[in-house]
């Protein structure tokens, strides 16, 4: 039967039902996140889910072993062999309706080390008719028998009603400014990596949480792992309500960013902006911006991190980008590794898998 097993988890848990848009575009409500720490602890472990939506309805066994195998992904990348071949015989499509270089570098890479065959496609944005575009689009695709399918799409909820109309497993890479899950995994695997820990850390979400999915998929995913997540932005990048949902909120970032262990920087997402936001990006810069006379106020040992696109100049520094305390090449590198993992745990329960 094609399950993923890990031998992995530890913990019997979920999330919760963490995350739920409901106040309209870019605002949503958080559900109280809820750990259930008795049931026993299984020797080992199934991954449950057809596909990857989101980091919502993840437990965190799902979590921790998805980052555990990644571990393992690493090592094979940084071989000179760099190929698995436990999707061979796969066929993957990579079904971009938004511009994106890592994302979808980052999946065509994983799917090839992993042995599939990889198709990209990049479909340009269709005006009046996008619900019915994007459904013609997955039933064409669906008969082509791809077994996995990745979707990015500049609508909340899209990829979720095309997993619904095809036969594979679907991933999300990002569904306008809902979900974005293998950001945040690959955040998590970053920070677990470079401080040996998620638990009880600092983590700082700055910037324009209101139209970040990165954000929305991190703070989900932080909490679960036992991070205490500041969210540190203007009041008009604040999603309304944010604060009953056990989050620290600071709107001002000197505040926020003091003594955090991880500082995790947002750009300014203009595509989702109707209307002005913020004055201008100089003053967005003086006041928010990450440079190294804010940074000295984190902890001395503080890491930095940004999913990129990077504005430099406008949401972070160029020393701060790239100086020691950057650990933004490493999210890319992570990127690959988590996504690997995220295949080979879907392709693992496909048929014959
Ligand atoms: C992020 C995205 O697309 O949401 N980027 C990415 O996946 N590398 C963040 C962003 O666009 O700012």
């Amino acid at each position: 039967m094609g399950y993923a097993v890990f031998e992995t988890a530890r913990y019997m848990g979920k999330t919760g039902a963490a995350v739920k848009r409901a106040l309209g575009l870019g605002s949503f409500c958080l559900y109280p996140i809820i750990f259930d720490m008795s049931i026993n602890q299984p020797s080992s472990y199934v991954f449950p889910h057809k596909h990857l939506l989101g980091i919502e309805g993840l437990s965190r066994p799902d979590i921790e072993a998805l980052l555990e195998l990644a571990d393992e992904e690493v090592i094979l990348s940084r071989q000179v062999e760099k190929k698995k071949t436990s999707l061979r015989g796969r066929t993957q499509i990579n079904l971009f309706f938004e511009p994106s270089t890592r994302t979808q570098a980052s999946f065509e890479l994983a799917g090839k080390r992993l042995g599939a065959d990889v198709m990209n496609m990049s479909v340009a944005n269709s005006s009046a008719k996008k619900g019915e575009t994007l459904i013609d689009t997955a039933m064409t695709l669906n008969a082509m028998r791809p077994d996995l399918i990745i979707v990015r799409h500049h609508a909340a909820g899209a990829v979720q009603l095309l997993s619904r109309k095809v036969d594979c497993s679907v991933i999300n890479a990002g569904d306008g400014a809902h979900e974005h899950p293998t950001q945040a995994l690959l955040d998590a695997l970053t920070i677990k990596r470079a401080k040996g820990r998620i638990e009880g850390l600092v983590v700082a979400i700055c910037g324009d949480i209101m139209h970040s999915r990165v954000a929305r998929s991190n703070m989900i995913c932080l909490a679960a792992l036992g991070a205490r997540v500041r969210l540190v932005g203007p009041t008009t990048l604040m999603p309304a309500g944010i604060e009953r949902f056990g989050f620290e909120i600071f709107h001002d970032m000197r505040e926020g960013i003091r003594d955090a262990d991880i500082i995790m920087m947002l750009r300014l997402q203009r595509e989702r902006m109707h209307g002005s936001f913020v004055p201008s990006t100089k003053e967005y810069f003086r006041y928010f911006g990450l440079d190294d006379e804010k940074l000295a106020l984190a902890k001395p040992d503080a890491l930095v991190m940004h999913p990129g696109p990077m504005n430099r100049g406008i949401e972070i520094s160029t020393d701060v980008a790239d100086g020691a305390q950057s650990l933004i090449r490493e999210q890319v590198e992570m990127g690959v590794a988590v996504r690997m993992a995220v295949l080979e745990a879907l392709a693992r329960r496909l048929p014959n898998g």
